[in-house]
């Protein structure tokens, strides 16, 4: 039985493509072999276009949609169960109409530009401009999330709760990074995860600074940093957190640095408003850390002043977040009509648009000691009145603080979904 939510989004991306008379194909994408040519693929994800329209995952299966017909015209096309599939994996009949069948409902509309979504659909010509045009509709009827998609998210922020409530009496000198992510990893799922959303990011010392770093397994010493981002996926519907402890007792240089991150952000979320725009939300947290900065004796100046320098992205050198959901990255992007905006400290922003009620957001501030960024000559010399760089060549292997929510974007005021994760730092 296909999900009671399908008919309601289905109709909303219906309406969000009008007045476009093309057919449009969502594909789910196939299995990706190894490279060594064994019988092993990478892990299989659907592409999300088709996880939002088809209503979960289904390798090889295709959605066709023709306008011209309203309603009636959405179509589900998945392979046949195959006799090998059901004596190696256990597969289960799949609901849909034969894959084979997508060649005469392609051929019955011979002529007429198609718009492709998902992964490429063999035999499909598709229009770049329609193409483009429906990715658009599409990614901006998947941002407000939907009553089912709210209560997947519960659900891996559930899972995401019941790791990282394990970190506090895990954190100790001696444990490796790697052992606390087996802990957290190990906990979301037994707490109903089907996987991690993204690959969990633990770095302890020095290695709190780098942003994505992979856990090693370098042991805690006491006194460090300890950096977890990480969240449980449940249904492909992911939950984003990050946390910064300490290993043992903050020195008054952690719990200041903290202290400055967890108030931008604190800030930061009361911003979260439908109509705010993500570029003015992210350069007003970039203005508070930069405060915090210059209130620390890090940084000398006004911090508008030196924001507008870019002074700031030596320490906060990424964006304030993105949108999350059906993938870390949901739907981000830019609104309608945008380009990237050029400045250094922007143009990689994963997002350039208003919130709106129903979106979900992170909200991640961060301060980091990156020797890459800060031992950079050029920089240096740059930045050598606005900066403290005795000061921060003191603090140079200290590592980084980030602290992350997920935020429901809410007329009546934002809700953070991940509230119940403490962000004490020891
Ligand atoms: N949680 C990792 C990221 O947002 O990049
Ligand atoms: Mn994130």
């Amino acid at each position: 039985m296909s999900p009671a939510y399908l008919p309601a989004r289905r109709e909303r991306l219906a309406a969000a493509l009008a007045p476009s008379d093309a057919p449009l194909v969502i594909g789910a994408g196939e299995p990706v072999p190894l490279p060594e040519g064994s019988d092993q693929t990478y892990p299989y994800r659907a592409h999300a276009e088709y996880v939002f329209t088809a209503g979960g995952d289904c390798a090889g299966g295709v959605i066709a949609y023709d306008p011209r017909e309203g309603a009636a015209g959405w179509r589900s096309f998945v392979p046949p169960v195959t006799e090998a599939e059901r004596v190696w994996c256990g597969a289960r009949p799949r609901e849909g109409e034969d894959i084979g069948g997508f060649t005469a409902w392609l051929n019955a509309r011979a002529g007429r530009r198609i718009a492709a979504l998902g992964a490429p659909v063999p035999g499909v010509e598709a229009d770049p401009a329609a193409s483009d045009a429906a990715r658009l509709a599409c990614a901006e009827v998947r941002r407000p999330k939907d009553a089912h998609e709210l209560e997947l998210m519960e659900r891996a922020v559930h899972a995401t709760l019941a790791g990282y409530a394990r970190l506090p009496e895990l954190i100790r000198p001696g444990i490796t990074e790697r052992a606390l992510q087996i802990e957290l990893e190990a906990a979301f799922q037994h707490a109903g995860a089907d996987r991690t959303g993204y690959g969990t990011i633990v770095g302890a010392g020095p290695n709190a600074a780098v942003l994505h770093f992979e856990p090693s397994e370098r042991a805690v010493a006491p006194g460090d940093f300890v950096l977890v981002d990480a969240g449980a996926e449940v249904r492909r519907y992911v939950a984003d957190v990050t946390r910064t402890y300490v290993a043992g007792k903050p020195s008054g240089f952690q719990r200041d640095l903290h202290a400055a991150v967890r108030q931008a952000q604190e800030r930061a979320i009361a911003r979260c408003v439908p109509g705010a725009e993500w570029k003015q939300v992210h350069l007003a947290a970039a203005i508070d850390l930069t405060a915090g900065l210059v209130g620390m004796g890090i940084l000398r100046g006004q911090p508008e002043s030196l924001v507008e320098q870019e002074v700031h992205a030596l320490f906060f050198p990424h964006g304030l977040g993105h949108l999350v959901g059906l993938g870390v990255r949901d739907a981000s992007g830019l609104a309608r009509g945008r380009t990237r905006d050029p400045r250094p400290s922007l143009r990689s922003l994963r997002m350039d648009l208003p919130l709106a009620d129903g979106f979900v957001v992170t909200v991640e501030p961060g301060l980091y000691f990156i020797p890459a960024l800060l031992q950079d000559p050029a920089r240096r010399a740059r930045h050598c009145d606005t900066v403290n760089w005795g000061l921060v060549d003191a603090h140079l292997t200290i590592g980084g603080v980030r602290i992350e929510d997920d935020v429901l974007v809410r007329a009546g005021g934002p809700k953070v979904l991940t509230a119940g994760i403490p962000q004490a730092l020891a």
